[in-house]
């Protein structure tokens, strides 16, 4: 909703940011990451994902007949080199029920949740994932959990940590709570869009209530890990592998300009563009 109009007939996660979808750059991060099978869990409205990453030899045969070889390496992610494989999740009931749909998928393995609608560091070059299942496996854990720190008075966008011990890139986590408001949130570290499970997960998640809007929520059922004793850590996101946050309008310009600012060979001039449009405006 808060992406209307631009939403209304087109998955948030294919909306581009300079010349690629958001979902394109969080499969690459994941790849990039030694993540080699992807279950996507889609729902309606939302095939425009799937039609993205099939290969498309029309488009290809069209191209060599152009004669424009150097556009191939643009649909070269094709071929990742990882399976994907798609599911939908039927009714809208939240992050925790989306998890839900992974459940067979995941089977006795531990996996990674990784959100469409966020990508770690700039043009997602970020091995947080990486070190994330370093930690899991290191400390045996049953949760490990991507935060970054906000403004305090952006806790209510977020689900929130409390942090416990630690070491200085990761800490136990000792609470959880969704989206509180500043003066109840327990710290500024939000949850960024990135977690590892055991398969433990997928009955916490069974047990939580539905909240007041209906949706069954993840950080509730990380919550209810904690307290059954699990072992959930965080692990902190540096500045340099900072969170582009595309659920909002503000966050998706930003992060469309500074990726756009970046681009080898369309940055330079754009920057001189804005330069210029900020002279005169
Ligand atoms: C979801 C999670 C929240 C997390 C956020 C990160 O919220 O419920 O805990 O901090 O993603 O983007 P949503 O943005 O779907 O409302």
């Amino acid at each position: 909703m808060r992406l209307l109009p631009a939403t209304k007939s087109q998955p948030k996660e294919m909306l581009p940011v300079a010349r690629k979808p958001i979902v394109q750059y969080v499969v690459e991060e994941l790849v990039a990451n030694g993540i080699g099978e992807i279950l996507f869990i889609t729902g309606r409205k939302k095939a425009s994902i799937e039609n993205h990453f099939d290969s498309d030899p029309d488009l290809a045969r069209a191209i060599h007949t152009s004669g424009r070889e150097g556009l191939l390496k643009e649909i070269e992610f094709e071929d990742l080199g990882a399976h994907l494989y798609y599911t939908r999740q039927r009714v809208q009931r939240g992050l925790g029920d989306a998890v839900l749909c992974g459940e067979s998928f995941a089977g006795e393995q531990p996996f990674v949740v990784a959100l469409g609608d966020s990508i770690l560091g700039l043009h997602a070059n970020s091995r947080c994932v990486a070190r994330m299942v370093e930690l899991f496996d290191e400390r045996r854990a049953s949760c490990v959990i991507a935060v970054e720190e906000v403004p305090r008075e952006q806790t209510a966008q977020y689900g929130i940590i409390e942090p416990g011990p630690g070491e200085n890139a990761w800490c136990r986590v000792v609470r959880l709570v969704e989206k509180p408001a500043p003066r109840d949130a327990p710290s500024n570290l939000a949850i960024a869009g990135r977690y590892i499970f055991s398969p433990v997960i997928f009955d916490m998640i069974r047990q939580v209530e539905p909240d007041e809007r209906g949706e069954i929520q993840l950080t509730d059922a990380i919550q209810r890990l904690c307290e059954e004793g699990g072992r959930v850590l965080a692990v902190r996101l540096p500045p340099s592998e900072r969170r582009y946050d595309i659920g909002n309008f503000p966050s998706y310009f930003e992060t469309f300009v500074e990726f756009a600012l970046a681009d080898p060979d369309y940055g330079p001039a754009l920057r001189a563009a804005i330069e210029r449009l900020l002279r005169t405006s």
